[in-house]
């Protein structure tokens, strides 16, 4: 079996009840939110979040519609999120097609974000559990505060690695802690197994985002996303922060300030992506990762599930090895 069938072999049957109340979640009379809804589910993303959901709720009880609900709120809040990323990022490719700002414009991505996010909330409503609904909320804040964080760290004058891990906590590993610990809540999960479900989920989200930012430094038509970005972007990620910690090379500084500026040119980027290739920071990026990724096997209940365990071994896996 490969990893993904692996991942969902515990949970095929709640996986069809996820996607049928994620597709009757979106339903809309507007004509314009209508055809960007066909848009969105033309491709559906990898899923990651809502395997996640219930796989927690397989290891700590029994799935039912409380998880359910909470799997539809957090992939609606995912989705709109990206939605609205790709404005923010100026983005015309997503899930291998076309984003929504590019097919019909920013104006529209925005508008049409913001119901895939209140969509969300009519879904974590549903789950009719308090705790869910605050995780759910406060998740919504935290993202929001982690792409404004990144954006002012664009001005900021220092290669800041402990701001970069204030970011992708935020940006990136809380929803995956929200996927942890709704699913442990939506069972009845002891506190500290809830605790314990929502680290390991904040650590999947580290490995996941680390991972995202190591693709950027290469040309690949498999992801279905542009490569290249980050720095295009103003944004220094790991792997370019470490070596320029790591050698103090004057050089590489001042064109690493001219990419925050937004003043580098497309070779001058290609000069520094080699750059962070020949000073180990793609060989960095992946320690720090597979540290977090053994940290978070270290939280897996030591007894019972089996299939869930083995699952949730291979989740982590395919986080770190996965080639889009
Ligand atoms: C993309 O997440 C956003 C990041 C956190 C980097 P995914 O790669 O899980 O997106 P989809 O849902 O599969 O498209
Ligand atoms: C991560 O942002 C996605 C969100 C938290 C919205 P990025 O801008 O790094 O992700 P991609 O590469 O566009 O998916
Ligand atoms: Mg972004
Ligand atoms: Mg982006």
């Amino acid at each position: 079996m490969n990893s993904i069938s692996i991942i969902k072999n515990p949970i095929s049957t709640e996986l069809g009840d996820f996607n049928r109340l994620f597709d009757s979640s979106l339903s809309s009379s507007n004509p314009l939110l209508k055809s960007v809804i066909e848009h969105i589910r033309q491709r559906s993303g990898k899923r990651m979040r809502p395997m996640l959901v219930l796989l927690m709720g397989k290891l700590f009880g029994e799935v039912n519609q409380s998880t359910l609900h909470a799997a539809a709120a957090l992939e609606l809040l995912h989705t709109a999120s990206l939605v609205h990323d790709d404005v923010v990022d100026e983005s015309s490719e997503r899930r291998g097609q076309l984003s929504v700002n590019a097919v019909f414009n920013n104006k529209v991505a925005v508008l049409s974000g913001d119901y895939l996010l209140a969509t969300a909330l009519v879904q974590v409503a549903l789950t009719r559990n308090h705790d869910i609904i605050d995780v759910v909320s406060a998740l919504g804040q935290d993202l929001a505060e982690g792409e404004l964080l990144q954006l002012s760290n664009v001005s900021n004058l220092e290669f800041s690695e402990s701001v970069y891990f204030d970011v992708i906590r935020k940006k990136t590993a809380a929803l995956f802690a929200a996927c942890t610990k709704a699913g442990a809540l939506s069972v009845g999960a002891t506190d500290e197994e809830v605790e314990d479900a929502r680290l390991f989920g904040e650590y999947i989200g580290i490995c996941f985002q680390i991972k995202d930012d190591i693709f950027d430094y290469y040309d690949s038509k498999e992801i279905g996303k542009p490569t290249g970005n980050d720095m295009h972007e103003g944004k220094l990620t790991l792997p370019v922060l470490y070596a320029l910690n790591a050698t103090h090379d004057e050089e590489a500084r001042a064109l690493a300030l001219k990419v925050k500026e937004g003043s580098a040119s497309a070779d001058e980027i290609g000069h520094l992506v080699r750059f962070t290739k020949e000073n180990g920071g793609i060989e960095y990026a992946e320690k720090v990762m597979n540290d977090y990724r053994e940290k978070a096997f270290a939280l897996l209940p030591a007894e019972g599930h089996a299939d869930v365990k083995q699952a949730l071994t291979a989740y982590l896996n395919y986080v770190v090895e996965r080639e889009k």
